[in-house]
C-alpha cells in the first residue's frame, strides 16, 4: 500500500501528467481538495473508487483516512493543485505518514505560475532583462512569512516576481515594489489559469490598484511583476545564433 501524492496541475483536466492520470485510474481511494481541484479530474478515477473531498477535513481526519486505507491495503491517490513542491501542505502529511511507517510517492504537476505564464503567452526570463523568477507570497491567515522574505528584498534584484496567494494585498505589493521597479513597471494578474473562467488583467504598478478596484478579482490568482512582462526589442539568446560555436549546442537550452 502506498499514498501517491499527485500534482493535479493548475485546473484543466488535460494538464495533469500521464503518470498522475494513471495513478488516479489505479488507486481505489482518492483524496482531493474540492475547493481548488477540478471535479473533471475525478473522471480519471476508477468507477468504484472511494472519493474523499478533504476541503472540510482537518489534518487529523486526513491522517485517519491514510491509516484506514493502509490497514485495508488500499493505495491512495492524493491530489493537490499545481505542483507539490510549493504551498501544497505535503510536508506535514509526509511527516505523519513517516510516523506510521506508511510508504508514499510524489508525482509532480504543472505549477500554476507556468500555466499563468502560458495564458499570458510570455516567457518570464528574457535575455539581459530578467534571468530569475521568484516564486513568493505575502503573509496570510494560514502562514506568516519568515521575517527576511519580503517583497522589498526580492524586488532589489529586479527579477520577475510571481506573487501567489496575494490578490487581497495589491496595495501592499504596489507600495513595496514601486520604489524598486517604478510606476511604469508591467504587472499582470492571471485568475484561474487554464480554467474555463480564466481571466487576465494587464496593467502597471502605477494603475493596477485602480484597475482591480474597477474590475475585481478574488482568490486563485497570481500577480506577476517585472520588466520581463513587457520586454520588447531585447537581444536574442545566443543559443540559436548561427555563429554560436557548434560544440556548445546541445549542452543546455531547449
Ligand atoms: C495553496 S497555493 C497552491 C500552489 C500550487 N501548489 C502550485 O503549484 O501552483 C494556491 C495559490 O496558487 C495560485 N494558483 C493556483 N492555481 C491557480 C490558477 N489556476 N491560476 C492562477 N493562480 C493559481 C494562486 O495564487 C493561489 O492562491
Amino acid at each position: 500500500m502506498t499514498v501517491h501524492f499527485i500534482g493535479a496541475g493548475p485546473g484543466a483536466a488535460d494538464l495533469i501528467t500521464v503518470r498522475g492520470a494513471k495513478l488516479l485510474a489505479d488507486c481505489p481511494v482518492c483524496l482531493y481538495a474540492g475547493s481548488i481541484v477540478s471535479p473533471e479530474l475525478l473522471s480519471y478515477c476508477g468507477r468504484d473508487a472511494r472519493l474523499v473531498d478533504t476541503a472540510p477535513l482537518s489534518l487529523d481526519e486526513i491522517e485517519a483516512e491514510y491509516v484506514l486505507a493502509h490497514r485495508a491495503g488500499h493505495d491512495v491517490a492524493r491530489l493537490h493543485s499545481g505542483d507539490l513542491s510549493v504551498w501544497s501542505a505535503v510536508a506535514e502529511q509526509i511527516r505523519r505518514l513517516e510516523q506510521h511507517g506508511i510508504p508514499y510517492s510524489l508525482t509532480p504537476g504543472v505549477p500554476s505560475f507556468a500555466a499563468a505564464a502560458a495564458a499570458l503567452k510570455r516567457e518570464l526570463t528574457i535575455p539581459e532583462v530578467a534571468q530569475s523568477l521568484v516564486l513568493t507570497r505575502v503573509s496570510g491567515r494560514a502562514s506568516k512569512m519568515p521575517a527576511r522574505e519580503t517583497l522589498a528584498t526580492f524586488g532589489q534584484s529586479g527579477a520577475t516576481l510571481a506573487i501567489h496567494l496575494a490578490i487581497h494585498a495589491i496595495d501592499r505589493i504596489v507600495e513595496e515594489l514601486t520604489p524598486l521597479y517604478g510606476a511604469e513597471c508591467p504587472v499582470a494578474v492571471v485568475f484561474r489559469a487554464s480554467w474555463p473562467d480564466e481571466r487576465i488583467l494587464r496593467a502597471t504598478l502605477g494603475n493596477i490598484a485602480e484597475r482591480l478596484a474597477a474590475d475585481p478579482i478574488e482568490r486563485t490568482a497570481i500577480v506577476f511583476v517585472g520588466p520581463s512582462l513587457g520586454a520588447e526589442g531585447f537581444r536574442e539568446s545566443s543559443l540559436y545564433d548561427a555563429t554560436y560555436q557548434r560544440r556548445f549546442r546541445g549542452r543546455e537550452g531547449s
